[in-house]
């Protein structure tokens, strides 16, 4: 039986799974930590990769691997192959304002007419996330550095180069080739300098630019080449995959973390999945994507030649943690004690802009608490306040997703938070809709696991399609709406 591996660098840990390509079957695992912060070296990915690949028994048995990872994060590379600076990752903010510069330049002036040319071209109204907004920032706070750059790479791509071998003369087999650097679609629309749906003769969409020097200043550096769903993007160096297998490990083109995880679930146009990690997510797989000029919904690419539209809050599992920190409480104490408290806390809200917000975009917001009085004044009402309002959060995302004609049928709860009784219950409360919490697992991974066992397929049968592997629902929960919820938030949230 050929085994592939799946890695998913995010923004916490490296993880790798390794899967029996044919029927899924988890064989062996591993993970490794990062360091916290918004802008990190990336040779930390790399020490964790190595670190997780030995913890995974070793990856010389592999036949082929593939990297989900965050998205967005800009990795500057000199001639050299080296990273010119840390990278900065989709949540750190300080690009904000470069955001409004570029959507403000790119309609003469005009922010609405700016915010929807961005839209049109690339599926996304900037934010600070987007790659384009960090290259901006490097333009101008750090020219020297920006000078240097010889290749822009997102965290996959870039330690998808470094698995072929690629990498500073001194630290890799291969050497530093910029050309060899390869992503695909649905990381490369995270960028903002890519047009997923340019008509090419093929399925990847084409590089603007235009558009990456309206951001960088110049255009003249090498960016990865866009592989289509399933193609190989090389072959692993033997020192790092796939020594032990004739003819190595291939690589899968990888994949930005999001449509990762709509890969290794297996979404269907009807499903949304709701992902309450680090970052809230509210995704749908569409067969193309729409071009919000709001800029509540990104219109993404995913893994399999689809649209992924996204909304993004910047404040999920952190708003527990904010609770059970304030509270002392354990993560099954914050559960019991939410559910001890009726729906709508009576009347206590929290606004959970604990980290600025991008969906509303919101970069400087704080959170805020409503309805305090002495009545709410419990751990049981916080508790539930926290929960109900972290969800009311991503509601406002899925409303916007349905705004787009996005069709609505169930929601797939994943992510840490998800495990939370308070949070499924109340889930169905806020979102009035079926829940499905699927088994707990490494859904970015299993999703560059997926695509790894379809790379192989491929290769040996051109045209083959991804391998049906099922993804196991553990509990359903029916719909209980209790629009008391989100009238409430919807009151107090747009107060300042
Ligand atoms: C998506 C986004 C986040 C990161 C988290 O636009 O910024 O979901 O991909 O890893």
């Amino acid at each position: 039986m050929p085994l592939v591996a799946g890695v998913d660098t995010s923004t916490q840990s490296c993880k790798i799974v390794v899967r029996d390509a044919e029927t899924g079957a988890l064989v062996r695992s591993g993970s490794a930590k990062h360091p916290d912060g918004t802008e990190i070296h990336p040779d930390h990915w790399w020490d964790a990769f190595r670190e997780a690949a030995r913890e995974a028994g070793g990856l010389d048995d592999v036949a082929a691997i593939a990297v989900g990872g965050q998205q967005h994060g800009m990795v500057a590379l000199d001639a050299d192959g080296r990273v010119i600076r840390d990278a900065l990752l989709w949540n750190d903010t300080r690009s904000a304002p470069a955001a409004e510069d570029l959507i403000h330049e790119l309609g003469d002036g005009d922010r609405t007419t700016g915010a929807q040319r961005w839209a049109d071209v690339t599926g996304s109204v900037l934010v600070a996330s987007l790659t384009i907004t960090k290259l901006r920032w490097l333009r101008d706070a750090e020219p020297d550095n920006a000078a240097r750059v010889a290749a822009v790479a997102l965290p996959h791509d870039w330690l998808s180069w470094r698995i072929a071998g690629y990498g500073p003369a001194d630290s890799s087999p291969l050497g530093p080739d910029l050309d060899a650097l390869c992503t695909d679609r649905s990381d490369a629309s995270g960028t903002g300098y890519y047009d997923a749906q340019a008509s090419d003769g093929g399925t990847t969409g084409a590089y603007r630019r235009d558009l990456l020097r309206l951001g960088l200043g110049r255009d003249d550096v090498a960016l990865p080449r866009v592989l289509a769903p399933s193609e190989p993007g090389g072959v692993a160096h033997p020192s790092i995959a796939g020594g032990a297998v004739d003819g190595g490990a291939l690589i899968g083109p990888g994949t930005g973390d999001n449509a990762g995880a709509a890969l290794g679930l297996g979404m269907q146009p009807g499903d949304i999945a709701i992902s309450l990690g680090t970052s809230g997510v509210v995704s749908a797989v569409a067969p193309r994507r729409t071009a919000d000029g709001s800029g509540a919904i990104n219109g993404f690419a995913d893994a399999t030649g689809n649209a992924l539209m996204l909304a993004v809050t910047l404040n999920a599992a952190r708003v527990l943690d904010a609770a059970r920190s304030v509270l002392g409480a354990s993560f099954d104490e914050l559960s019991d004690l939410a559910l001890a408290a009726p729906a709508g806390s009576d009347g206590l809200v929290l606004v959970p802009y604990l980290e600025g917000e991008r969906t509303p975009n919101r970069p400087d917001a704080t959170g805020t608490l409503h309805g305090v009085r002495l009545a709410t004044s419990t751990r049981e009402h916080l508790a539930r306040a926290y929960v109900e309002g972290m969800l009311c959060g991503l509601a406002d995302g899925l409303d916007a997703l349905r705004a787009q004609d996005v069709p609505v049928e169930r929601v797939l709860l994943i992510g840490g938070a998800a495990q939370s009784p308070a949070v499924q219950e109340v889930a169905t409360q806020v979102f009035g809709l079926p829940i499905s919490v699927p088994e707990p697992g490494e859904y970015v991974a299993d999703g560059a696991a997926r695509q790894a066992a379809w790379v192989l397929a491929t290769a040996g049968s051109p045209g083959a399609g991804a391998p049906e592997w099922s993804a196991a629902v553990a509990r359903t929960l029916d719909a209980d709406p209790r629009p008391v919820v989100r009238e409430q938030y919807a009151a107090v949230r747009d107060l300042v």
